[in-house]
């Protein structure tokens, strides 16, 4: 399979213009051009989503089963409360990295939860929208491991 699912949840349509403080400048379509372009270095194709619908980021886990070679992360708020799309990616055999744009760490305290890090082969936080092109390079690597 050549294809990495970048799935990403609620409010991330508004990257670039919420809180540019915290998220920086980078719009949505700005970081999948990112991600295609990173991938194509390794030969991988990437789906692209953004929900802000619970239902629809799993219904793309489950969808990536058949699909995906690896799954790159940002639920956003569901990070911090879904226990539905942990069991969906519990569901998913390939790696699958969790990105988040902002330090969650340096945040609110609700924000240092993460039901997804149960998963997580990995968790990229704070390295604003390079952790996706970080989070694609260690997919890649993890799938193909060097020599
Ligand atoms: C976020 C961090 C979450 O706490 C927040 O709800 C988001 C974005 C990030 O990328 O920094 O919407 O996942």
């Amino acid at each position: 399979m050549s294809l990495i699912y970048v799935l990403n949840g609620p409010n991330l349509n508004l990257l670039g213009k919420r809180q540019p403080h915290i998220y920086g400048h980078e719009t949505l379509a700005d970081v999948e051009a990112d991600c295609c372009r990173v991938a194509l270095e390794f030969g991988y194709d990437i789906r692209f989503h953004q929900s802000n619908r619970e239902y629809e980021i799993i219904d793309w886990i489950h969808e990536a089963r058949e699909e995906a070679a690896g799954i790159v992360i940002n639920p956003a708020a569901f990070t911090h409360t879904s226990v539905a799309i942990l069991d969906a990616l519990n569901a998913f055999e390939p790696p699958v990295i969790e990105v988040h744009v902002s330090n969650v760490h340096k945040r609110e305290t609700f924000r240092h939860h993460s039901f997804v890090s149960h998963r997580a082969d990995g968790v990229i936080v704070g390295l604003g929208t390079e952790g996706y092109q970080l989070a694609i390079r260690r997919i890649v690597s993890l799938i193909r491991p060097p020599a």
